[in-house]
C-alpha cells in the first residue's frame, strides 16, 4: 500500500537530535555464529498489550517482555497516565486504577513510533484522548486515517490540529461494522481496544491476522472481553464487558527469531534461536532454505545451518501476515548482498524502506533500486566501513553486513536498533561474534 488515502499531518523534523541518533558498536567481520542465540517476548505485541492494560482494572502481569526501549517508551506514558508500574525480569505489571485522562505530552509520544496504539485504549477508559500524530518516520509515511475513519464509525468525534489528534465521544463508543481497505495491524489493534469499551458488538472486515492481534486479542479474553475471529481476517468483539487485570505471557518475537537466523546464515554459520516458533516464520524459513541453508524446526527453538555462501533467492515481496514480513526485509537484503547470484525484493508495505541500501553499498554490496524493486547482485565479499543506522530493522540489516564482512565496522546511531533487540551486543558475542557498544 504505497499511498495513504489522507496523510495526517505532522512534523517529524524535531526527531533530528533525538535519541535515536546515539549509540555506536564496533564490528569485526568474517565469523561464523555459533551457538544459542535467545529471543523473548514480540515487541509488536507487547506495546499494544501495555496500552490494552489501561482499559483493565486491578494489576495485569505481562511476562516475557523483552527490555527494549520502546517498552521503555510505552512503560513512560502509562506512569505519566498515573498507573502504577514495574519492570523486573522480563515481568511487567500495570495497576491503572487511580490512572486518569489528559494530553500525552509530544515528547513521550515521539519516544515510540507506535503510540498512536493508546488512543484506542484511552478513548474506551476515559471517554475521550489527546496525543500528537506520528507524521512521517524513518520508513516512511505512517498515515492513521484507518483508525480514525474506524473511530468516527463507532461514535468518536476527532479534530487533527497542528499534529495533535483530538478525540471524544460525547455519547460513547458503540459498536460498528467496520471493513478495513487495507489489513492495518495498528488500526486493528486499535478497534480491538476501543471495541472492547464500546456499547454492542463490532465486525472488522479485512482485518489483519498478525499474530501479534492473535496475542492482543488473547490478552484481552483473558481479562474478561468477549472476542472472535482474532487472527483470521473477521474478528467480532461484543463490547462492554468489563475487563480486570489478568496475567500474560507474550508470544516470542518472530522478526528478532528470523533476524537471528539470517545472523546464522549470513556468516556461514550454525545457530540456533532459541524461542522461536516456526509456526509464525512459515513464508521466512522457505525462503532461508532456498538460499541453501538447513533449517530444522525444534521443540525449543529454530537451528540454521549455513552453506560457506548462500545462493541467491530469486523475489521475495514483502505482504501482510502470513506473507513475507516486511520487518524481515532489510535483514534478508543484507544476507543476499553476498550470495551466488541475482536476488530481488520488492517491498509493497512501506515506502521509503529502503535506506538501508546506501549504507550496504558503501561495504561493498551491488544493489540497485529498479521499478521499485531490490536488485542485488551477489558479490565476492563485503568490506568494513563507517554507516549509519537510519531505522530499526534497516540499523539491524548494517549489523549483519558488518557481521560477515572483511575488517572493521562502525555502525553509528544504533539507538535505534535498540528499540527492537535486546541486548543485541552481548547475544551475538555469546555466539562468537566480535561486536561491541562504544
Ligand atoms: C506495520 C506492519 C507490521 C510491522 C510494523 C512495524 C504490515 C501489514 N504491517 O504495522 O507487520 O510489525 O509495521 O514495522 O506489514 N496505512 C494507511 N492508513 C492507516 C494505516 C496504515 O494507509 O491508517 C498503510 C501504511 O501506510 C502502510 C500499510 O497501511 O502502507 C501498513 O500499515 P500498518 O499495518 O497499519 O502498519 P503498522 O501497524 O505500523
Amino acid at each position: 500500500m504505497q499511498q495513504s488515502r489522507q496523510a495526517v499531518s505532522g512534523a517529524d523534523g524535531h526527531r533530528k537530535g533525538c535519541f535515536v541518533l546515539s549509540g555506536k558498536i564496533v564490528i569485526v567481520g568474517g565469523r561464523p555464529l555459533r551457538g544459542e542465540l535467545p529471543v523473548y517476548g514480540a515487541k509488536n505485541s507487547v506495546l499494544p498489550i501495555l496500552a490494552a492494560a489501561v482499559l483493565t482494572s486491578g494489576a495485569s502481569v505481562i511476562k516475557n517482555c523483552p527490555a527494549l526501549s520502546d517498552v521503555g517508551a510505552s512503560l513512560n506514558i502509562l506512569k505519566y497516565l498515573g498507573c502504577g508500574v514495574t519492570f523486573a525480569d522480563r515481568t511487567v505489571t500495570v495497576n491503572a486504577d487511580a490512572a486518569c485522562g489528559g494530553p500525552i505530552p509530544d515528547g513521550l509520544m515521539r519516544e515510540m513510533r507506535s503510540s498512536i496504539i493508546f488512543l484506542g485504549a484511552l478513548l474506551g477508559r476515559f471517554g475521550s484522548a489527546e496525543l500528537s500524530a506520528p507524521g512521517g518516520c524513518e520508513i516512511g509515511l505512517r498515515p492513521i486515517d484507518l483508525h480514525l475513519d474506524a473511530l468516527r464509525e463507532m461514535g468518536a468525534r476527532i479534530e487533527e490540529s497542528h499534529g495533535r489528534i483530538l478525540c471524544s465521544c460525547p455519547r460513547g463508543l458503540r459498536g460498528a461494522e467496520l471493513s478495513l481497505s487495507f489489513p492495518s495491524v495498528g488500526a486493528t489493534e486499535n478497534i480491538l481496544l476501543a471495541a472492547c469499551a464500546a456499547e454492542g458488538t463490532t465486525r472488522i472486515y479485512n482485518a489483519a491476522k498478525e499474530p501479534e492481534i492473535e496475542d492482543l486479542a488473547a490478552f484481552l479474553i483473558k481479562a474478561g472481553a468477549d472476542i472472535t475471529g482474532a487472527g483470521s481476517a473477521e474478528i467480532v468483539i461484543r463490547g462492554g464487558k468489563p475487563l480486570t487485570g489478568c496475567e500474560h505471557t507474550v508470544i516470542p518475537d518472530r522478526i528478532a527469531a528470523g533476524s537471528y537466523l539470517a545472523a546464522g546464515a549470513i556468516t556461514g554459520g550454525s545457530v540456533t534461536v532459541v524461542g522461536a516458533e516456526a509456526k509464525h516464520l512459515r513464508t521466512v524459513l522457505p525462503i532461508f532454505r532456498a538460499a541453501g541453508c538447513e533449517v530444522t524446526e525444534l521443540a525449543r527453538g529454530i537451528r540454521i545451518e549455513a552453506p560457506e555462501r548462500l545462493t541467491a533467492v530469486k523475489y521475495i515481496r514483502t505482504m501482510p501476515y502470513p506473507g513475507f514480513p516486511t520487518d524481515l526485509q532489510a535483514p534478508l537484503c543484507a544476507c543476499l548482498c553476498t550470495a551466488k547470484g541475482t536476488s530481488i525484493i520488492r517491498e509493497t508495505i512501506f515506502e521509503n524502506r529502503y535506506k538501508h541500501i546506501a549504507a550496504l553499498t558503501r561495504l561493498g554490496a551491488d544493489i540497485s533500486l529498479e521499478s521499485g524493486c531490490a536488485v542485488i547482485r551477489g558479490v565476492d565479499s563485503l568490506t568494513g566501513a563507517d554507516v549509519e543506522a537510519e531505522d530499526l530493522r534497516g540499523g539491524f540489516a548494517l549489523l549483519l553486513a558488518a557481521l560477515a564482512a572483511e575488517g572493521r565496522t562502525t555502525v553509528r546511531h544504533t539507538a535505534h536498533i535498540e528499540r527492537g533487540y535486546e541486548n543485541v551486543c552481548a547475544v551475538l558475542q555469546a555466539a562468537g561474534a566480535q561486536i561491541a557498544k562504544e
